[in-house]
């Protein structure tokens, strides 16, 4: 989800009012992803490198997602929606840690759609606790070395449990990944589309299925 902060300039308004808009999208980006019946469905809405912006917008951004976890909550839980946070959750602090939880607890047994929502996500620092939490469990005799395979390891990545992205969004007119699930979209079909995140809605997601409905999937095997 990119473009906020230049939806604002666009519009001579300060970051937050990108940030706060940028929240729309993200419901109407979840009633597109549950109206086409995608059942799973990650955003990238705040990344490891982000604490790195000046602490008036991180104390924005955490603020704002705070608020939309106490005040979206309901909604979402009526809605059918399985909320799940990935990423480095310890960098927050113990309230927004629990509000996570107060929200994974709730939603929990809702199958409707698979909500991921990456918070302090980054794809090499998910690799690298992975590896870290591996050589734990090798050590303490929990995984035998010769016989880990792919899978094996995937089970130490924060998306245990969640299948391999199919498609892959970026917004903003960008072509980066910016360190986003980097193991896991090994195979993901990438989609880049010329929108600010405020401007995202139903078309912009139509028209992202309707290009990886388009795409020919081989997996590195031969063609035909
Ligand atoms: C995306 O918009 C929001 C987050 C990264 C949290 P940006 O804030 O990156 O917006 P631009 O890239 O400056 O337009
Ligand atoms: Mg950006």
């Amino acid at each position: 989800m990119d473009g906020n902060g230049r939806w604002a300039q666009a519009r001579r308004l300060p970051r937050v009012a990108g940030h706060r808009a940028g929240a729309g999208a993200v419901r109407r980006c979840i009633q597109a992803a549950i109206g086409s019946g995608v059942e799973w469905l990650t955003l990238y809405a705040f990344s490891s490198e982000n604490w790195r912006r000046p602490v008036q917008e991180v104390g924005e951004l955490t603020g704002l997602l705070r608020h939309y976890l106490r005040h979206e909550l309901a909604e979402l839980h009526r809605e059918g929606v399985c909320l799940r946070v990935i990423g480095e959750r310890e960098r927050f602090d113990a309230e927004m840690r629990a509000e996570f939880e107060r929200a994974e607890r709730l939603t929990a047994g809702n199958t409707r759609l698979k909500l991921m929502i990456a918070l302090s996500y980054g794809g090499r620092s998910d690799i690298l606790r992975a590896s870290l939490r591996l050589a734990e469990a090798v050590r303490v005799g929990a995984v035998d070395p010769e016989r880990l395979d792919e899978a094996g390891f995937a089970r130490f990545l924060s998306t245990d449990g969640i299948p391999d992205p199919d498609l892959m969004v970026r917004t903003s007119g960008e072509f980066r990944l910016s360190n986003f699930l980097l193991w896991q979209s090994a195979y993901a079909e990438l989609v880049f589309l010329d929108v600010l995140w405020p401007d995202f809605g139903a078309t912009h997601f139509a028209d992202a299925l309707d290009r990886y409905a388009r795409r020919d999937r081989r997996f590195g095997a031969r063609p035909g």
